[in-house]
């Protein structure tokens, strides 16, 4: 572990921070932005905003960060291949620093406009993020610490949602006077990423393959890997560019035509859908207002536990998950989920006749967050890459990917509305979704944890296989009749 590889994948990782902040950083302060919606409501109609159009508003505000993050997410390939992995990264915080000044001027400037603009471009930035930091501190990394290292983006992202909840407490930054420099706090980490990055060298692996810059390639490896004896790492790039030359890229489109990765693909993008639809950014969008409802006496402080928790859990699946299969953890941690979800709607709901349910609430809260990071989080992007050889990987990732997104969408435009349809019972709604995505893995969901591609594709053609004898016997026997 060189100086030089530490500071190149500490510089990365903020952008990952970036995300995880901006994903939290709308929970703490909901009630006081929307009572800024509410004044300038009044400023320019002279009568108070009405409910349902506050509720629009607001959640507008939450979801369009996802809209930014479906088309960053598609854009990454636009930019690593032509720019590089770092000018790359570079030149995204142009829309950090758009950002933040949208969001932080737009309580001067009298617009929630703004604020829903900067929401749009910061998600932009994030889609992009999740797609640059991975992959180069992947390519930075050596064989031995890929794993360790590529974690690192994950703990990113949690630490900056903890980090966003505690700023947005009222004795912090969660006022009415100062919240717009709680949004344009993004400010500062693109600052840091724009300070640290020109001292950072461009992947390797760029400037060998794409660049065929063997030179350039040679010198950044000695001074990441702090030896002269750089040979092995030349080859085993050579070797990896080798093998992808050899199988063919596949397109989104023969992604969806081929038979042949119908099932996997299915199985890709349910996965996603799990993690979306399991209700996890319904807390990290909603669990001040949630925890409130839930009679929580400081619903802030709650949020921040829940953050904490977050943060531990993470840590704790960075341990487990390279050990124990993935298939079991998923079916675990959905299954915890359900379990909390259930609790967390009879706490609700026995709220008018137990006060102490509130303390169940938080504890419900907990577990759901802590079963998440065992399982549903960091699982579906595991299964993913594990699904697809070099050829297809691509291409699944980002159909994957589109789906994530877009499920978070979904989730933090509709939250609000089924809450009010619903009131204490909104949680139900998930526990169907764990329980469905629960079944989904359990029959169709195949362990990849120690197995190659081609024993992977063979199990679902033996599957599909399976299907079409049934068929057969099937029809074999109508014709009979
Ligand atoms: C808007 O502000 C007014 C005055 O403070 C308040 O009475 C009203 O309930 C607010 N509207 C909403 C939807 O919160």
């Amino acid at each position: 572990m060189t100086f030089q590889l530490m500071m190149a994948v500490g510089a990365a990782v903020i952008g990952s921070v970036q995300f995880g902040y901006n994903t939290g950083v709308i929970n703490a302060p909901q009630k006081i932005i929307e009572s800024f919606y509410n004044d300038t409501w009044y400023d320019r109609y002279s009568e108070y905003i009405p409910k349902a159009s506050l509720t629009t508003l607001w959640s507008i505000s939450v979801a369009i960060f996802s809209v930014g993050g479906i088309f960053g997410s598609f854009s990454v390939g636009l930019f690593v291949n032509r720019l590089g992995r770092r000018n790359s990264m570079l030149i995204a915080n142009i829309l950090a620093f758009l950002a933040a000044a949208f969001m932080g001027f737009s309580k001067m400037a009298s617009s929630w406009e703004m604020l829903i603009i900067g929401r749009f471009i910061i998600g932009l930035y994030s889609g992009l993020s999740t797609g640059f930091v991975p992959m180069y501190v992947g390519e930075i990394a050596p064989t031995s610490l890929r794993g360790a290292l590529g974690t690192l983006h994950q703990l990113g992202v949690v630490i900056g949602i903890l980090v966003a909840q505690i700023f947005g407490i009222e004795s912090i930054m969660g006022t009415p006077t100062l919240w717009p420099l709680l949004l344009g706090f993004t400010f500062i980490p693109a600052v840091m990423q724009c300070a640290l990055l020109p001292f950072c060298p461009e992947s390797p692996r760029y400037l060998l393959i794409n660049q065929n810059e063997e030179n350039k390639a040679k010198s950044v490896l000695k001074k990441l890997r702090g030896t002269d004896d750089v040979g092995a790492d030349m080859q085993e790039m050579r070797e990896e560019s080798r093998q992808m030359m050899r199988e063919k890229k596949v397109t989104i489109l023969e992604l969806f035509r081929s038979p042949l990765y119908r099932q996997p693909l299915l199985v890709a993008v349910m996965l996603q859908l799990s993690q979306q639809l399991s209700g996890i950014n319904a807390v990290f969008y909603y669990s001040t207002t949630i925890f409130e409802k839930a009679g929580v006496s400081k619903p802030v402080y709650a949020t921040i536990g829940a953050g904490v928790v977050n943060v531990a859990f993470t840590v704790v699946s960075l341990f487990v998950v390279e050990r124990a299969g993935r298939r079991s953890l998923h079916l675990v941690g959905l299954m915890g989920m359900a379990v909390s979800a259930v609790l967390m709607t009879i706490a609700m709901a026995l709220l008018d006749q137990l006060k102490w349910m509130s303390y169940v609430s938080i504890v419900a809260i907990f577990s759901f967050v802590a079963f998440f990071e065992i399982g549903p989080g960091p699982i579906p992007w595991f299964i993913v890459a594990e699904l697809f050889s070099q050829g297809p990987r691509p291409s699944a990732i980002a159909v994957a990917g589109f789906s994530n997104w877009l499920a978070n969408f979904i989730v933090g435009m509709c939250f609000q509305y089924v809450e009010q349809l619903t009131g204490p019972y909104v949680f139900i709604i998930f526990t169907v979704l764990l329980l469905f995505f629960f079944v989904f893995t359990y029959f169709k969901v195949p362990e990849t944890k120690g197995r190659t591609f081609d024993e992977i594709s063979a199990g679902f053609r033996q599957n599909a296989g399976k299907y079409a004898t049934d068929e057969a016997n099937t029809l074999g026997a109508d014709s009979q009749l």
